[in-house]
């Protein structure tokens, strides 16, 4: 089947994340676009992402992504930030439908956000390392961009923690050097932060704009998706369902935990060594 050829309206959207993070996604993506299937996929198996090389997440999300295209996918959501800084131009190469990342629709909407000009990014070591967002707002004049990797926050919220005072001590200390460059404007460069923006809107106060790359990416997918055709404008009974590469009972007790009835239907999945080669082209 070429999915080039097959790209129906009635295939559901595939969603990847390292792990719970972009749950925030899916459920954003829900929310504005509620007729669609989904098949989620978090490698929470080898999660966190975010302590990993560069080369090593590229070589895991394509496996998940490979994954997705298989069960006949739209388009496919990166929803996790150190991901989309690793593979993003190899999957729009690898595969023919259309991907949306976390980083693009949020470095775009940012620059919209602030008033002083000064955005500050809280994301993995990874997406730090690799200056994605830097990148992706050189282009805009007069922004001066803060970038600061909160490794544990990921940690937390996989543990279904998001709140108490370890948290709040620990984000105290990685929002610090975010308030002493003044920034106004703060990007949730990491899917599964938005899941702490009631934390960091209270270490931060009212003054400072969190944009989350979860609902940007949301909002993104919803206009390619429109563009291409492939939306759907009829109410109908989507379909939902969840694959970890974990343990489907966990997955789904954090779910409940974290989502409440969000979450359901999961089951467990290995992520197989790609078949193909890196550069070819995937197809269902
Ligand atoms: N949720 C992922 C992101 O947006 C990363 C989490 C991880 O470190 O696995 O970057």
């Amino acid at each position: 089947m070429d999915l080039a050829e097959d790209e129906s309206v009635d295939a559901p959207i595939g969603i990847f994340d390292s792990g719970f993070g972009g749950l925030t996604v899916a459920r954003a993506a829900v929310d504005l676009m509620p007729n669609e299937d989904i098949v989620y996929l978090g490698d929470t198996d080898r999660a966190p992402y975010g302590e990993k090389t560069i080369a090593q997440v590229r070589e895991y999300a394509l496996q998940c992504l490979d994954r997705l295209v298989a069960h006949g996918v739209k388009a496919l959501l990166i929803a996790c930030n150190t991901a989309s800084s690793a593979v993003l131009r190899d999957a729009r190469e690898r595969y023919e439908v259309p991907v949306i990342d976390v980083i693009t629709p949020a470095a775009r909407r940012a620059p919209l956000a602030t008033r002083n000009g000064r955005i500050g990014v809280i994301c993995t070591e990874a997406t730090a390392r690799s200056r994605s967002y830097d990148d992706a707002l050189a282009a805009v004049p007069g922004i001066t961009l803060t970038t600061q990797a909160c490794p544990r926050f990921v940690d937390f919220v996989e543990n279904g923690v998001t709140s108490g005072p370890e948290l709040e001590q620990v984000a105290r200390e990685y929002l610090a050097p975010i308030q002493e460059a003044g920034c106004d404007t703060l990007i949730l460069g990491c899917t599964h932060y938005p899941l702490l923006a009631g934390l960091v809107s209270y270490v931060l106060g009212d003054g400072v704009t969190l944009i989350s790359s979860s609902e940007e990416c949301a909002r993104a997918s919803y206009s390619t998706l429109r563009r291409e055709g492939i939306l759907h404008t009829e109410a109908r009974e989507p379909s939902r369902y969840f694959l970890t590469t974990g343990n489907a009972e966990r997955f789904e007790r954090l779910g409940r935990r974290l989502m409440e009835g969000f979450v359901h239907d999961v089951h467990s999945v290995g992520v197989a060594e790609s078949p193909l080669g890196d550069h070819a082209v995937v197809r269902g």
